[in-house]
C-alpha cells in the first residue's frame, strides 16, 4: 500500500501542476474528505476552506441535495450530444431563469468560465462585425484560453502573450480601484473618470464592439466599483452601441450578498458568463446568456461554436439543485447575518495589524490587501513578482496559515476571503484567529506609522440600491 507522500509524488511526477514552475509541484497535498466548510488531508487533518477552494465551492462541501440530484441524472441519462436534448437542459434553463434578469434568455451551456468567455467572445464578433476590439480592465482575470487570457489583465496574461498564444483586438480600460485610483483622484470628487475614460477609449479607438467586466473584482482585489460606476457605463455603451459582458463567474452566487454582484447597481448587462458557483462547484459548468436582441441576430445566421460536452446533463443536473438550496440559505438568514459578523472581524484585524493597507469587498468576498507602509501604500509585492522567484508575501501568510489548518488563497497583493455561504459566526472566529497569527510574518517587515488601515468596505456599503 502506497503511503501518501509516494501518492502525492506519483501525482506530481505524471500530471502538471497549474500556473507554477514544475519545480514548485513536487508534493502537493492529498485530501481525502470534505464536509461542510472543512475539508480533511490523508492524515487526517483538518482545514477551514476560507476561500471556498477557488471561490467556487459556495455552498460548501457534501450537501446532499446536489449530491443526490447528480446521482438521479448518472442512473437516467449521463450523456446525449448536444445535437439531441434532456430534460436537465429545461430543469437548468428554467432554475437560473427564476433568478437572473428576465432581459437574458438565450443560453449556452458549457464546462467551465473560460469557455463561458470564449463563446461571448465568439458571439459578440459575430453579432457585431465588422467591429471587433474588446475592452477589458486592468485588474481583471477571465479564464486561461487564447481569447479568455487576453482580455485577463492580470500577470498570467503576460506569459500567454510572451508564449504566442493570445489573440488581437483587445484594449484595457482604467480600474475602478479607488484605494489606488489609476487617475490619482480621490472618490466622490472625481467624477467617475474610471467610467468616464472608457467613452473616450471607445471614441478614439474605433471598432469596439464590447467591454468585459467583472462587476465586483475576483482574484484581482475583490474591488467594489463606486456607486456611479455602473450605471453610467451601462450609458456609455449604450450611447456607443457598446455590448456589455458581466463577467460573474466569481462574483455571482450570492459571493456579494445577491444572486449576481450587477443586481447591486440595478443594472443588467447584454451578456452574462457564469460557472463556479452555479452548481456549487459539484459539476464543472459554464453559462452564458444573452438578450433576445442577440440571439435574433443568429436566427439566419450560424452560431460558429459548440462543444462535444455543450449541455451536457450530469454538469445540468447541478444547476437546479444549487439554485434551490441558495434560495433555501439566503432565506435562512444565516450568510446576511454572518457576512456582517466577517466584516467586523476583518476590520478589527485591521485596527491591530500595520501590514494590512485596505480592507474591501462585500457579502462573502474580501480583501485583505498588505502594504509594507500604510502612509505611503508601499507594497510588498507587484504584479510583475507573480511568476517572479521572489518570494511573495501573502503566499508566506497563506502558507502557515495553512500549517494551522486554514485554507487562504493569496495573489500577488492580496489575501483572498472567500468562505462557503453556510460559515458560522464561530468558524469565522476560527478562520481570523488564524490570520491573526499569521500576519505576524508581515507585520516584522511593515513599517509603523499613524496612518489608518482603509476600510473600503464601508465604501461598498454606499453601493448598495437605496
Ligand atoms: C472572473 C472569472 N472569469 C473567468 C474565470 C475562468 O474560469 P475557469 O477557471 O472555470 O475557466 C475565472 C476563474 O477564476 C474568474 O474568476
Amino acid at each position: 500500500m502506497a503511503t501518501s507522500e509516494e501518492i502525492s509524488r506519483t501525482i506530481a511526477r505524471h500530471t502538471y501542476g497549474t500556473w507554477r514552475r514544475q519545480e514548485l509541484w513536487k508534493e502537493p497535498l492529498l485530501i481525502e474528505d470534505a464536509e461542510g466548510v472543512y475539508f480533511f488531508d490523508s492524515a487526517g487533518k483538518r482545514y477551514l476552506d476560507f476561500s471556498s477552494q477557488m471561490m467556487c465551492s459556495n455552498l460548501g462541501h457534501k450537501n446532499p441535495v446536489i449530491i443526490e440530484a447528480i446521482q438521479k441524472q448518472a442512473e437516467k441519462l449521463a450523456y446525449i450530444g448536444p445535437g439531441m436534448i434532456s430534460q436537465a437542459t429545461l430543469e437548468a434553463v428554467e432554475a437560473l431563469r427564476s433568478i437572473l434578469p428576465k432581459s437574458l434568455e438565450k443560453f449556452f451551456f458549457s464546462t467551465s468560465g473560460t469557455e463561458a468567455n470564449e463563446a461571448a467572445l465568439k458571439i459578440v464578433r459575430q453579432c457585431k462585425s465588422p467591429k471587433y476590439k474588446i475592452l477589458s480592465r486592468y485588474r481583471s482575470y477571465h479564464g486561461a484560453t487564447p481569447g479568455s487570457i487576453t482580455f485577463t489583465g492580470d500577470p498570467r496574461r503576460i506569459l500567454a502573450e510572451t508564449a504566442r498564444c493570445t489573440i488581437d483586438g483587445v484594449r484595457f480600460a482604467p480600474d475602478a480601484y479607488c484605494y489606488r485610483c489609476p487617475f490619482g483622484l480621490t472618490y466622490s470628487k472625481c467624477d467617475i473618470q474610471c467610467a468616464r475614460y472608457v467613452d473616450y477609449m471607445i471614441k478614439e479607438e474605433g471598432n469596439v464592439a464590447a467591454i468585459i467586466v467583472e462587476p465586483v473584482v475576483g482574484t484581482n482585489g475583490r474591488i467594489v466599483p463606486p456607486p456611479e460606476y455602473f450605471p453610467l457605463l451601462r450609458s456609455i455603451c449604450d450611447e456607443n452601441e457598446v455590448l456589455l459582458i458581466a463577467d460573474e463567474v466569481m462574483s455571482g452566487w450570492f459571493r456579494t450578498g445577491t444572486a449576481l454582484a450587477m443586481e447591486h447597481w440595478k443594472v443588467e448587462p447584454d451578456i452574462l458568463t457564469t460557472a463556479k458557483g452555479c452548481s456549487g462547484a459539484y459539476t464543472p459548468v459554464g453559462v452564458t446568456v444573452t438578450t433576445k436582441e442577440i440571439a435574433d441576430f443568429f436566427e439566419t445566421e450560424t452560431l460558429d461554436h459548440g462543444h462535444t460536452y455543450a449541455y451536457h446533463p450530469l454538469t445540468l443536473s447541478a444547476i437546479p439543485a444549487a439554485v434551490s438550496e441558495y434560495k433555501r440559505i439566503m432565506a435562512s438568514g444565516l450568510p446576511q447575518k454572518v457576512s456582517q459578523h466577517l466584516k467586523n472581524r476583518l476590520y478589527n484585524l485591521g485596527d491591530r495589524h500595520p501590514s494590512i493597507g485596505d480592507i474591501r469587498g462585500m457579502g462573502h468576498f474580501y480583501a485583505l490587501e498588505l502594504v509594507k507602509n500604510r502612509a505611503t501604500k508601499e507594497p510588498f509585492n507587484v504584479k510583475g513578482d507573480r511568476f517572479s522567484r521572489k518570494s511573495l508575501m501573502t503566499s508566506q501568510i497563506s502558507a502557515q496559515a495553512l500549517k494551522k489548518g486554514l485554507h487562504v488563497l493569496a495573489w500577488y497583493d492580496t489575501l483572498i476571503i472567500a468562505p462557503p455561504l453556510i460559515i458560522t459566526e464561530a468558524e469565522v472566529d476560527e478562520a481570523i484567529e488564524i490570520i491573526d497569527q499569521s500576519l505576524e510574518i508581515s507585520d516584522k517587515e511593515a513599517v509603523l506609522t499613524d496612518a489608518p488601515v482603509s476600510k473600503s468596505a464601508e465604501f461598498s456599503k454606499r453601493t448598495k440600491p437605496s
